[in-house]
This record gives C-alpha cells, sequence and structure tokens, in this order.
C-alpha cells in the first residue's frame, strides 16, 4: 500500500553546483549526503519541511543511470518516489496487471531503504520509485 510520497528525484550534472541553488537560494535545507554504490549515484537530501523530500542526484560513475538520463533529457526531474509498506506484494501486484518492473526484486536505496522501479515506459514517461523505510 502506498503511504505517500517519500521524494522527488532531480538528476544534476554535479551537487556542488546545484546544492548552491536548492540550498543557498531556493533555502532548502540539507538533511544528508549519501552515495548509493547500487545505483551510482551520490544523492544530496533536502527537506521540504513537509514528509517529502527532494533528492538531487549526480552520478559517480559513466554508467550509472543517472549518467544516461543526463545525456539523453539533460537536467530535471528524474524520478517520483511513492512511500509504501509491503514492497515485495506491491512489485507483484504491479507485475499482475501488466507493468514493467526495472527490478524484479528490491534493491538497496539510501540508509538501507528498500527500493524499486516501474519502467517509465509503463507509466507515461514518468520513471515511479516505490521506497520502503
Ligand atoms: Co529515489
Amino acid at each position: 500500500m502506498f503511504v505517500g510520497v517519500d521524494h522527488i528525484g532531480i538528476a544534476v550534472k554535479t551537487l556542488d553546483e546545484a546544492l548552491e541553488i536548492f540550498e543557498k537560494k531556493l533555502g532548502l535545507k540539507l538533511e544528508k549526503t549519501r552515495v548509493v554504490e547500487e545505483q551510482k549515484v551520490r544523492v544530496a537530501v533536502l527537506s521540504t519541511g513537509g514528509e517529502t523530500k527532494i533528492e538531487l542526484l549526480e552520478a559517480i560513475s559513466p554508467d550509472s543511470p543517472v549518467a544516461k538520463f543526463l545525456e539523453k533529457k539533460g537536467e530535471g526531474i528524474h524520478h517520483i518516489a511513492l512511500k509504501v509498506k509491503g514492497i515485495e506484494n506491491l512489485m507483484l501486484k504491479m507485475k499482475d496487471r501488466g507493468l514493467r518492473l526495472v527490478n524484479e526484486t528490491p534493491r538497496t536505496g539510501i540508509d538501507g531503504a528498500k527500493i524499486a522501479f516501474i519502467h517509465p515506459k509503463s507509466t507515461k514517461n514518468v520513471l515511479i520509485e516505490f521506497y520502503e523505510e
């Protein structure tokens, strides 16, 4: 089941440059910076004051999914992460309903969160992440 929007992921060329805008100018509070090895990204998590965070994503390798996204589309919104409970069941349900999953089993996100992605081809070109703490 869904319990909210956990975060919106934004692909950026460099965190330093993006933080100048989102932290310094826009004024969002930087909560933490983490490397997510599996996704080959460095992530800056910014608080919006509510439940939903903004995550800035910087590729740490040319074969990172974020590097490929930047190449194709440039900087901008990369994904929407729905906070879920029971991620495995939900993934099975989505598969049954004909949605294409990027991962067959959950992957590891920030601080041990379980994450999975639905292929954007299935969902009107919007990459949707399931995120379970
Ligand atoms: Co995410």
